[in-house]
């Protein structure tokens, strides 16, 4: 029996859960990320299958999502919309397959078909004689809201199946919002634009809106105006369930939706199918959109291969995924299995480590990064999230900072996705306390206390100090140093902070004048390290025109803009004394990077530090300069992933040619090679009308120049 505290518990929990799935699906303001929504879910689930006694029909266990909105009619599932059993380990996988096994009196011959789990929203649309007579939301699972009108919007929801389909079918799927789109739109309501930008904004959006397929729905200045003070969004599924449930359907389709199909509810004569890769065929054919990294697998460890596989993918797809999903590939085992409560036995949802988390903002403290960026860096009660234990993370600059009206103190959303640094996303309004604080600028910079200046056109605050503050002298002899740049060995960040700190070096030129005695003074600096030192310091003189321009720290100048530089210019005088209109000869040099090499070389103290660096003795072998190399002039961006070769590789072929290779598009890009999953750099070339190569015309390309040259 359950004791007391057992009964009030689940009632908590229950209330919890009802309340978040309303602010989710009814308000589509979630107040808390999925990983602890799904904790309160899976204690319940505990609490109940000890208690099954205490078991109701209302239990949230029992049910799916919550009842949709007014506003909305209502559409009944004739067939349940159900979800998904989640695994997040592999001994849970291996478990599901045991019950499956068990059930079927079979250990062999399973096949199981192996998706990637998109992280939008079920959408069921349902087709009468091929045509899309209405379309719905899971709702509840049992009710869902009529989103006809929206999801007609969706370019890629055919209006009209083709081919042989059957008179009635329910197709199931995700609607999602890729990664893209989902920034695009965000940087968009981030822009509070005056009237006087609109016209040329709504120039852009007709580009966009040539390439969804909705000219049709023009939008208004009215419109744009209401559309920028919109709120931002979390992430692209909360992006997605909100522009799936606009009242208007002319908002719905200025959002860059998609739809993968998955599955089917109703359909008229279901003995068609026998296997459910069957069905994802058919749709194919019938003209809804598949996920291409769909596969079919004969054993679980084969399902586990494919989850780290997707797992690897994950980070380069342009969408975003949560997990994959298992289904028994059979529709009569699948049959035999059957259902438990909310979901099916013969799937299965395998989940990635969670990318949010949920902890408390402890402080905030400024860093100053090589330009004297004043960075605002988050320190965290540290939590574990994409499978590292944070408790740093950044919070980009002030703006953003008041944009998300984040406070010390506060319980924030973390993220961790791949390899990018920790963000601080949005905090959790509603556990706000009495005690927090307001993050605020610091008058002056934390480590030299010279003025903090913040330009109006500029988002970052930054250090008036220049190379006075150490933190910026530090930043910019680590920049100097390394591996891409002038490629010290040895010179990592201890030594730097020694160095700096102990007076012994100043600027970067101070490097080439560091004896034995002075660096056995530090800590831990035997004579043996001291003088491995020494000869990887001798050795950097000898270097490439490029690599010493990217060493020199330019405000804007990355590697790509320093090759370009040291390809265009003979020797570094002339590259000194070249001003902004001949720099912007070069076609990856805009005004505003041009104004910064301009304005570096004009400066007396970075001259001297030149003539100091160069009578230390750098240089670098002139390369013969070819006349003309076939791509001389052209810049290319490379995305996605080629199938024949590292993006290293092809980096390099193009620059054979010399051509240069940009890791953003502009207008002045010349083409953009797509490979396979290219995202937003695709998107954008799409969008500009730059020409698209794919590998194949890669090659072509480069195989003829090099007959050429
Ligand atoms: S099959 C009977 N396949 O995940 C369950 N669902 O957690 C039918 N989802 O409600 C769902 N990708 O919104 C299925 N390839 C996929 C999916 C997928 C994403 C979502 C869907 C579902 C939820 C369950």
């Amino acid at each position: 029996m359950a004791d007391k505290t057992t009964i009030e518990q689940i009632k908590n929990l229950r209330q919890a859960i009802n309340e978040h799935n309303y602010r989710y699906y009814a308000l589509d303001e979630p107040s808390i990320p999925d990983v602890e929504f799904d904790k309160l879910m899976r204690k319940l689930q505990e609490l109940e299958s000890l208690h099954p006694e205490l078991i109701t029909p209302d239990s949230p266990t029992q049910r799916v999502g919550t009842a949709p909105v007014k506003a909305f009619a209502e559409i009944r599932h004739e067939v349940p919309m159900l979800s998904l059993d989640n695994a997040f380990t592999e001994e849970e996988v291996l478990a599901f397959q045991q019950r499956i096994s068990e059930r079927l009196h079979s250990y062999d011959d399973i096949v199981f078909t192996c998706e990637p789990k998109l992280d939008g929203l079920a959408v069921s649309l349902l087709y009468r004689e091929g045509l899309l007579i209405s379309a719905a939301t899971r709702g509840d699972g049992t009710v869902g809201e009529d989103i006809t009108s929206n999801i007609r919007t969706l370019r890629d929801v055919p209006l009209q199946l083709r081919g042989n389909f059957p008179a009635l079918l329910e197709v199931r799927g995700e609607v999602y919002m890729s990664k893209a789109g989902f920034a695009h739109l965000n940087d968009e309501a981030r822009q509070h634009r005056p009237l006087s930008k609109l016209t040329a904004e709504s120039q852009k959006q007709g580009a966009l809106e040539r390439r969804t397929g909705a000219t049709q729905l023009l939008t208004s200045a009215v419109e744009f105006r209401k559309r920028s003070n919109e709120k931002i969004f979390v992430n692209p599924r909360n992006a997605a369930a909100g522009s799936l449930r606009q009242l208007d359907p002319r908002m719905t389709a200025q959002r860059p939706l998609s739809i993968y199909c998955y599955g089917i509810g109703q359909v008229s004569d279901d003995h068609i199918f026998q296997k459910h890769s069957e069905i994802l065929q058919c749709l194919r054919e019938w003209g809804c959109r598949v996920n291409e990294l769909t596969e079919q697998k004969t054993t679980i460890a084969g399902c586990l291969d494919y989850y780290h596989a997707m797992q690897e993918k994950r980070e380069s797809l342009p969408y975003e995924i949560d997990g994959v999903v298992y289904k028994v590939d059979d529709l009569a085992l699948q049959r035999r299995l059957g259902f438990v409560s909310r979901a099916p036995r013969f799937a299965l949802a395998h989940k990635f480590p969670a990318q949010e988390q949920v902890t408390v903002l402890l402080d905030v403290e400024f860093q100053v990064g090589r330009t004297g960026a004043l960075t605002p860096v988050a320190r965290l009660q540290p939590v574990f999230v994409g499978g590292a234990t944070v408790s740093n993370a950044t919070l980009h600059n002030m703006d953003e900072i008041q944009r998300k009206d984040i406070r010390i103190g506060d319980t924030v959303i973390v993220r961790r996705a791949g390899d990018v640094i920790p963000e601080v996303v949005a905090p959790l309004l509603d556990r706000r306390g009495e005690d927090t604080r307001a993050i605020e600028l610091p008058e002056v910079c934390p480590v030299c206390q010279s003025t903090v200046y913040r330009s109006p056109d500029e988002a970052r605050a930054r250090c008036m100090g220049g190379l006075y503050c150490p933190a910026q002298r530090k930043e910019a002899i680590r920049h100097f140093a390394h591996r891409r740049a002038m490629d010290i060995e040895g010179l990592g960040d201890r030594i730097v902070e020694q160095l700096v700190n102990l007076g012994k070096v100043h600027t970067i030129a101070d490097i080439y004048h560091l004896n034995l005695n002075q660096l056995t003074e530090m800590d831990r600096m035997g004579i043996k390290s001291a003088q491995n030192l020494l000869d990887a310091i001798a050795k950097s003189k000898t270097t490439t025109f490029a690599r010493l321009i990217y060493g020199l720290g330019i405000r804007d100048v990355g590697e790509t803009t320093a090759k370009s530089l040291a390809n265009h210019y003979r020797d570094l005088s002339q590259l000194m004394e070249a001003d902004k209109e001949n720099l912007q000869t070069i076609s990856d040099i805009g005004p505003i990077v041009a104004q910064s090499i301009h304005t570096f070389f004009s400066q007396k103290h970075n001259r001297e530090v030149i003539e100091r660096l160069l009578k230390a003795g750098i240089h670098w072998p002139q390369t013969e300069r070819k006349a003309v190399l076939p791509l001389q002039g052209q810049t290319y961006v490379l995305t996605g992933t080629l199938t024949a070769f590292s993006r290293d590789q092809a980096k390099a072929v193009l620059e054979g040619l010399g051509a240069t290779v940009s890791g953003s598009v502009s207008k002045n890009t010349h083409a953009v090679i797509a490979g396979e999953a290219a995202g937003s750099k695709l998107d954008k070339a799409l969008a500009l009308g730059v020409p698209v190569l794919d590998e194949k015309e890669f090659v072509r390309l480069t195989s003829d120049m090099r007959n050429q040259a």
